[in-house]
């Protein structure tokens, strides 16, 4: 625009021609509606419930040029289209372009859909990142003591939410971010990309997020969640570019996800220490399942470390890892207390893995020097069955708490290959206690092995999540208002 010079004359002259155009314009649109209806232009797509109302964002001023700044129509847009919450909701239709933007918050009855070629970009002027109080149970941000910059699609307190395209981009230019970490430069904890906060109904899917600053989805305190459909790519050594973290959540179905990160694909959490001891908010009822995962530095499945409000009943199945630390891996500490119970997992691949199978009760990392050194967490229930693995380096690494043994943990009908640079000690168990069954290479002792008959001694639960009979409606929409 700057090497543009007009000269007033010439702007009348424009001028003239932006009515006269714009007269044609309206008129090219009424015959395209036609066209367009006689074609059906239409997107369609499956969702938790479709919208009555339908806007985009160029309608409120947006200009998808990847320079102008959107934050504002963005949050003009959802504010207008708040309006028809109790009249059908509504949904906001981001057509193909570069759409820069600082965060935003959503709003309930509301479907964000990103088209093919519709990318937001995320901004990198600090400016248009609010900051936010820390989360009441972690008391603190995770990168500093202080708050913590507002998310890039941000909700709180919502209910019926749904950000879906048709595998459109949400770029969170990610590397400023992880710059100025690395360079200890941030007052505040990085953005993620999406988090939902107190809300319920949720649906996020078939979007690709790329170079997220910190973890990719955080739904938080929320319930009825369905993540479907997510490409998740960052690169594989940037910092807490975690994949999508439950974290205090009830009744979550992940799958059909892609995910290369620098740090967990998914990472269930529910709170750290003392803070997360006194919320008491735990994550149950979590499936997670078709997940393929590459994750050279972390965990396919972490639980932790941040458990201190419990984690319970998660299911996990069909499961690929390639060149990934470890299959699942728990991690916790004198001090988180809470627990991690009633875990199955299923059907996992592993290919090209340091540890397929890591627990830890020594993983430290407190919020501050106030935990309580009594607070142990339960280890207990934890179910591994039917999995292949080649080129591992360590089988299992499997350390309980002296004092506080990680009880009934099974493993059964597992097969694991080791790389030819294979550690000579495939299996290294203290302070856990359990049972196997046709594991190879063997099992450590304090698994103790119930002969080959007992092939399926690990339980998987045969009934359904509720969040199995959520059932997907047939949305569709006409383009005609771009
Ligand atoms: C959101 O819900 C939480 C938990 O119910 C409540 O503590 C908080 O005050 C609510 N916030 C707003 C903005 O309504
Ligand atoms: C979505 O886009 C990503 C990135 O281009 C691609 O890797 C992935 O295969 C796409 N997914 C689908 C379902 O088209
Ligand atoms: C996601 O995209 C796939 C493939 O295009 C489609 O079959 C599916 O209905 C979509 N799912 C959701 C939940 O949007
Ligand atoms: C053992 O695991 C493999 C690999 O997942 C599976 O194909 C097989 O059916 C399992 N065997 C039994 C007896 O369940």
């Amino acid at each position: 625009m700057e090497s543009l010079r007009i000269s007033p004359k010439r702007v009348k002259v424009i001028n003239v021609i932006v009515i006269v155009t714009s007269v044609v314009a309206l008129a090219n649109l009424r015959a395209a509606e036609c066209r367009r209806a006689r074609v059906s232009n239409s997107i369609e797509y499956n969702a938790i419930s479709c919208r009555a109302h339908s806007a985009s964002i160029t309608d409120f001023g947006g200009v998808g040029d990847g320079r102008t700044s959107n934050t504002k129509a963005f949050q003009v847009a959802i504010n207008k289209l708040s309006q028809y919450a109790k009249d059908g909701g509504s949904q906001l239709f981001v057509p193909a372009g570069k759409w820069l933007t600082g965060s935003f918050s959503l709003t309930s009855h509301f479907t964000l859909y990103l088209d093919k070629d519709a990318v937001l970009l995320a901004s990198q002027d600090i400016k248009e990142w609010p900051v936010m109080k820390p989360l009441p149970s972690y008391g603190r941000g995770r990168d500093a003591a202080a708050g913590r910059y507002g998310s890039l699609i941000f909700g709180t307190n919502l209910t019926d939410v749904i950000i879906t395209g048709d595998n459109g981009t949400i770029d969170g230019q990610g590397s400023f971010w992880w710059q100025n970490f690395h360079k200890g430069k941030l007052k505040y904890t990085r953005p993620y990309l999406i988090e939902l906060m107190y809300s319920n109904n949720l649906q996020i899917s078939n979007l690709t997020l790329l170079n997220s600053p910190n973890w990719n989805v955080h739904p938080v305190y929320s319930s009825n969640i369905l993540v479907q459909g997510i490409t998740i790519i960052a690169p594989v050594k940037s910092p807490n570019t975690d994949g999508i973290n439950p974290d205090s959540c009830t009744n979550v179905k992940i799958q059909d996800c892609y995910i290369v990160s620098g740090d967990d694909c998914v990472a269930v959490k529910s709170g750290w220490d003392e803070y997360g001891i006194a919320y008491g908010m735990p994550t149950k009822q979590l499936i997670i399942r078709r997940l393929t995962c590459i994750s050279p530095t972390s965990a396919t499945i972490a639980l932790g470390s941040e458990m201190s409000g419990g984690i319970e009943d998660v299911r996990a199945e069909d499961i690929t890892a390639i060149n990934t630390e470890s299959g699942v891996r728990i991690k916790t500490a004198v001090g988180r207390g809470g627990y991690v119970k009633d875990i199955y997992v299923r059907r996992m691949t592993m290919h090209t893995m340091k540890w397929a199978f890591w627990i830890t009760g020594n993983y430290g990392s407190h919020a501050d020097k106030n935990f309580d050194p009594h607070a142990l967490p339960v280890i207990q229930g934890i179910n591994y069955r039917d999995m292949v693995a080649d080129g591992v380096n360590v089988a299992a690494r499997l350390e309980g708490i002296s004092g506080d043994p990680f009880k009934e943990i099974c493993i059964s009908n597992v097969t694991i290959g080791m790389a030819p640079k294979a550690k000579k000690l495939a299996w290294t168990c203290t302070d856990v206690e359990g049972i196997s069954s046709n594991v190879s290479p063997r099992a450590c002792d304090l698994l103790r092995d119930q002969g080959p008959a007992k092939v399926t001694a690990c339980a998987f639960p045969p009934d359904n999540l509720p969040i199995e009979s959520v059932k997907l409606q047939k949305c569709s929409y006409r383009k005609s208002y771009m």
